[in-house]
């Protein structure tokens, strides 16, 4: 799926909110190994990273010509420092209205509006899929994560008290949260 769009941040850059290419496969990469290395509530460390930068380009081309799907990019000065996307949960008959939503962004850039942005970005995305329904898992001590999804209107459904096992601090809890979008 395509996506543009242009936001001013809280300093008063402008980021741009647009679906990735082929083009940013090493600099998606290059990202996601940070951004996995700067907090413990993502899903896996930065080296379980599952792709070479090839096969990042060829995710990256599939999720662009998907019609349900997408990789969306946050670009500040021509450099990658976020992301989030929207995957069909399992392209069954019964699951194919289910999708989940990810997201991750340069700890150098948080709390000034990119999270928000590139969450209701994928929200807008996975309703022209068609999707009747947005799915997460969160930390929940990632209170910040956590109140985002909720002012965005995602609710908790239900709680996995060893949702995560963190080489840190053990069990962690996550937080199931939906969000219907029809
Ligand atoms: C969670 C994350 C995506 C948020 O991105 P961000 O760009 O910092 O978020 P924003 O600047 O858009 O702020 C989002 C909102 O959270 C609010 N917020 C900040 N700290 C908060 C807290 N402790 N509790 C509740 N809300 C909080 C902000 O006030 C803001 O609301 P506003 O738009 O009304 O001002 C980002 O911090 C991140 O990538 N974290 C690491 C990876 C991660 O945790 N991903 C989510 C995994 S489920």
């Amino acid at each position: 799926m395509k996506y543009n769009k242009a936001i001013l941040l809280k300093n008063g850059k402008t980021c741009l909110l647009r679906n990735g290419t082929e083009q940013d496969a090493q600099a998606l990469l290059t990202n996601f190994i940070l951004t996995h290395s700067q907090t413990d509530f993502l899903t896996t460390y930065p080296e379980e990273t599952p792709f070479s930068v090839e096969q990042e380009r060829e995710y990256l081309k599939t999720k662009e010509d998907s019609k349900r799907e997408v990789s969306l990019v946050a670009e500040v000065d021509g450099v990658i420092i976020g992301s989030a996307g929207i995957n069909t949960i399992r392209e069954a008959e019964k699951t194919k209205h289910r999708a989940s939503f990810g997201i991750s962004i340069d700890q150098a850039w948080w709390g000034l509006g990119i999270g928000r942005a590139l969450t209701e970005a994928c929200i807008a995305c996975a309703k022209d899929g068609g999707y009747a329904q947005l799915e997460l898992e969160v930390v929940s001590a990632n209170s910040k994560a956590f109140g985002l999804y909720q002012s965005v209107g995602f609710v908790e459904y239900g709680r996995n008290p060893r949702g995560f096992r963190s080489r840190l601090s053990g069990w962690q809890e996550t937080v199931l949260m939906r969000l219907e979008l029809d």
